[in-house]
């Protein structure tokens, strides 16, 4: 099979990263019989607010975080998205394949707005708490204090909104179709993404000519792992530094994390203890770990789980499950001209396969003279 998948750098990687999308990288990579491109997608990443002085080395540090993490240069292709610019040219030509209503549906987009909603609420409070602040509750001043906040969110809004990230399904399309993959592992918030790319495969298709197969995604037994403090939501960087486990954090702040992450009585009540052992299920490797996975199971479902027991073992398989990382990691940060030769010579490999597909597309739709 021919795999592709990528990962956005934008601050430190998570256990839901590693969990839902790079578990399952490493173990693709290990047979043969694939063959298998990981990316750095930076051009994804700036369509979210960012720091120009930081990306680069966001960038350089991604690609040490995934070569610790144990992707091999001599198993699979690691480059940088920017590093080739066939992606984005056929995304341009997709662009005017694919309908705006059907860009409008994609959750992840409506997701990234209602985190700024989120925020506005964090601050405001629910209705009740926002007119309780206020002290002078007529009608006028009332009216006053809702267009402050509207305007407040409206300039935040501006400052969020640009075509990129409406576009940016089209732009993972193109990621995955230039190189005609076959299957591409990623967590359960790309699932929507992957109908997308089939759905552009199939209309390139019936327009040009057969040219693209329609990839499959590639699931982990644990695509979606939530936040440790509020189990509703998938666990990710913008809910703050106490909702996720950073693979670079040290055992101690996993422990504080992990004591402090929101649990539950057992018999089903609410999700936070079902997705800590699913945690502690994902990171058992032997025999002993899986058989104490299934007492703690155990004693969940009858509602006797102790979480002053659990918890402490649960950030123990975390911490060690990631001390070989830390250690390359730290090794390789001291050797950035390898890494980035590294993503160079990564780049010219992957270069020869998109130029193949592009040539063939402008063939299709009428560009070449
Ligand atoms: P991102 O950080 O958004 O570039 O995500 C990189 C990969 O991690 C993608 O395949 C995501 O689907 C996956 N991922 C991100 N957050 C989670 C999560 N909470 N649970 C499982 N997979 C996730
Ligand atoms: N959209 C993915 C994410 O947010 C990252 C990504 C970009 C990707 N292009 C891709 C994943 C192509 C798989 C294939 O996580």
């Amino acid at each position: 099979m021919k795999i592709i998948s990528g990962i956005q750098p934008s601050g430190e990687l998570h256990i839901g990263n590693y969990l839902g999308a790079i578990k399952n990288w490493l173990k693709l990579q290990a047979d043969p019989a694939n063959e298998c491109l990981f990316f750095i997608a930076d051009y994804h990443s700036i369509t979210q607010a960012y720091n120009p002085k930081k990306k680069s080395g966001e960038i350089l540090d991604l690609a040490i975080d995934l070569l610790a993490l144990g992707l091999n240069p001599k198993k699979s292709v690691i480059f940088q998205q920017s590093q080739i610019p066939y992606h984005t040219e056929l995304a341009w030509i997709f662009n005017t394949i694919t309908p705006t209503g059907e860009l409008a549906q994609m959750t992840q987009f409506k997701d990234k707005f209602q985190v700024m909603f989120d925020h506005f609420d964090e601050k405001h409070g629910n209705e009740k708490q926002f007119i309780d602040s206020i002290e002078d509750t007529t009608a006028e001043n009332l009216t006053i204090k809702v267009n402050e906040q509207v305007s407040d969110l409206r300039e935040k809004i501006k400052k969020f909104d640009n075509v990129g990230l409406f576009d940016y399904p089209v732009l993972m399309a193109a990621d995955i179709l230039i190189y005609k993959a076959d299957a591409v592992p990623v967590g359960e918030d790309q699932i929507q993404h992957l109908e997308l790319t089939r759905n552009l495969a199939r209309r390139f298709n019936t327009k040009f000519g057969k040219t693209f197969s329609e990839p499959e995604s590639l699931l982990t037994e644990t695509p979606r792992i939530m936040s440790l403090t509020d189990p509703t939501k998938k666990m990710s960087k913008s809910h703050g530094e106490k909702s996720y486990i950073a693979l670079k954090d040290s055992p101690e702040k996993i422990a504080q994390k992990i004591k402090s992450a929101v649990s539950d009585i057992g018999g089903g009540k609410d999700k936070g203890g079902d997705n800590l052992l699913s945690i502690f299920k994902a990171f058992s490797e032997t025999k002993s770990e899986k058989s104490e996975y299934e007492k703690f199971k155990n004693n969940h479902n009858t509602g006797e789980l102790k979480y002053a027991e659990f918890k402490p073992r649960l950030s123990e398989l975390v911490a060690n499950n990631f001390s070989e990382y830390r250690k390359k990691h730290a090794e390789l940060s001291k050797n950035k001209k390898y890494v980035k030769k590294i993503l160079a010579e990564c780049a010219e490999k992957a270069s020869v396969i998109a130029e193949k597909t592009l040539k063939e597309v402008k063939e299709k739709i009428g560009l070449l003279i």
